[in-house]
């Protein structure tokens, strides 16, 4: 009887818990209506715009939630708009596709363009939150920026090191600093610290990239100009490649050295196989940096999505694929397992004596199959997920269009159609009797 009573109590906390578990999320994030625009500039906002219908909004809720309630103790207000009961809204902020995520700070409007995860969103918060360029006169305040950001969402940030006694020769290199920032502080933190942080020998101003745990001066020889230098250095050694950003690791213009992996449902890796791989890679990346580093940037696909686009086929799992950057050409490494085969492969590229042999491409014939490849593997995908809703979005539709072809052709109703033609010019005959 006891036990049966202790049983009852420790559920009804359990409900009770879930109940709050529940509530608390749901009252953290804020439910906006038309009236946004009239108290929006008393906050600063970060708006999910979603509509009911729309599968990736539901990926993201959980995510959502878990984002409100970092930023609850924040002045950073999180909240969702429902663009399919309130599209005069929606429109306001040119929302062009669901979910949009944007950061709403008056005039200020932000769009988040990363991957919808926790971590990747509140250093996005972080970045665009307060000025364009964080300024630090502590040194371990600077620390703290530099090395925030997990394995799967590393960053390079790019360091204004400012002497005191001014900017000397690096005048002008300090306007366009401030200028690039304004335009890219969505993707990398841009810092004003200290020379004495960086470098002390220094006596003037100067720029610096920090990635993989080093400053990298900015090298006026090697990049003419600054935004050069932003593009091609803002990105570590190593990382995840997704969506959001595999066009600008392409216009990096390095050779994309990539493992080719598949995540599970819940964000890990698939198998042990494909963690070593991954392992495998980055200390590549790593101990190749002195030699490699101008040529190749390294990473690794958690989906296949890319590159079996890249490659029109599916691909062999775990494999490790080279893509040119201007040609969409991709070279394939013989194993995945052997840092000896894939240094082999980027020997043979990079002296091109011979060129080892590639695949692929971006002319018109490979851009025509590439669209083809892409449909028909997004139908398997959706027909793995759902088999249901591919069925009535594709099959049904596909049956009616079949039926009207079938009507169109068929003899009778041809026929019908003649006789009514015919009608119709015997009265324009009757009417020009008349006249
Ligand atoms: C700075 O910007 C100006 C104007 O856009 C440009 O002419 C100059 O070459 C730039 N300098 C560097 C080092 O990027």
């Amino acid at each position: 009887m006891s036990i049966n009573k202790r049983a009852e109590l420790y559920i009804w906390l359990l409900l009770y818990s879930v109940h709050l578990i529940f509530t608390c999320e749901a009252a953290r994030i804020i439910e906006l209506s038309d009236r946004f625009l009239e108290y929006k500039d008393k906050d600063v906002w970060l708006v999910k715009f979603y509509a009911p219908w729309c599968n990736h909004c539901k990926r993201l809720e959980p995510v959502w939630s878990q984002v409100a309630q970092k930023l609850v103790n924040t002045d950073v207000r999180v909240a969702r708009l429902d663009c399919n009961k309130y599209t005069s809204l929606a429109q306001h902020f040119r929302v062009g596709g669901f979910p949009t995520i944007l950061y709403i700070n008056k005039d200020k409007v932000v769009d988040y363009q990363g991957e919808r995860l926790l971590s990747p969103i509140l250093e996005f918060v972080r970045r665009v939150h307060g000025p364009s360029i964080k300024k630090f006169s502590n040194c371990e305040d600077m620390r703290k920026i530099l090395d925030s950001g997990d394995r799967d969402n590393r960053q390079a940030s790019f360091v204004l090191a400012t002497h005191p006694e001014g900017h000397g020769e690096a005048g002008e290199l300090v306007k366009n600093f401030t200028e690039h920032a304004e335009h890219m502080y969505a993707y990398n933190y841009f810092i004003d610290v200290p020379i004495h942080c960086v470098d002390e020998s220094k006596d003037h101003s100067w720029i610096y990239v920090h990635k993989d745990g080093a400053f990298v001066p900015y090298n006026s020889e090697k990049y003419q100009l600054l935004d050069q230098f932003i593009i091609s250095e803002r990105f570590p050694a190593f990382q995840r490649i997704t969506y959001a950003n595999f066009r600008q690791i392409l216009a990096t213009r390095k050779m994309l050295v990539a493992a080719v992996l598949e995540e599970n449902q819940i964000g890990r890796l698939d198998t042990m196989r494909m963690e070593e791989v991954r392992d495998m890679l980055e200390a590549l990346a790593e101990n190749t940096k002195e030699l490699y580093h101008d040529k190749f940037l390294f990473g690794w696909f958690p989906s296949t999505e890319i590159p079996y686009s890249i490659a029109m086929t599916e691909l062999r799992l775990p494999s490790v694929i080279v893509v040119d950057p201007e040609t969409y050409k991709y070279y394939l490494s013989s194993s995945a397992d052997d840092p000896e085969d894939i240094i082999k492969l980027l020997d043979a590229i990079d002296k091109a004596d011979p060129l080892p042999p590639s695949f692929g491409g971006n002319t018109l014939p490979y851009r025509i199959y590439r669209s083809y490849f892409d449909v028909s593997q997004n139908l398997k995908n959706m027909y793995r997920s759902s088999p249901v809703l591919t069925f009535v979005i594709f099959l049904i539709p596909t049956a009616f269009f079949a039926a009207i072809c079938y009507l169109t052709c068929c003899s009778d109703f041809l026929e019908s159609s003649d006789e009514d033609e015919d009608e119709l010019e015997e009265e324009d005959d009757d009417h020009e009797k008349t006249d």
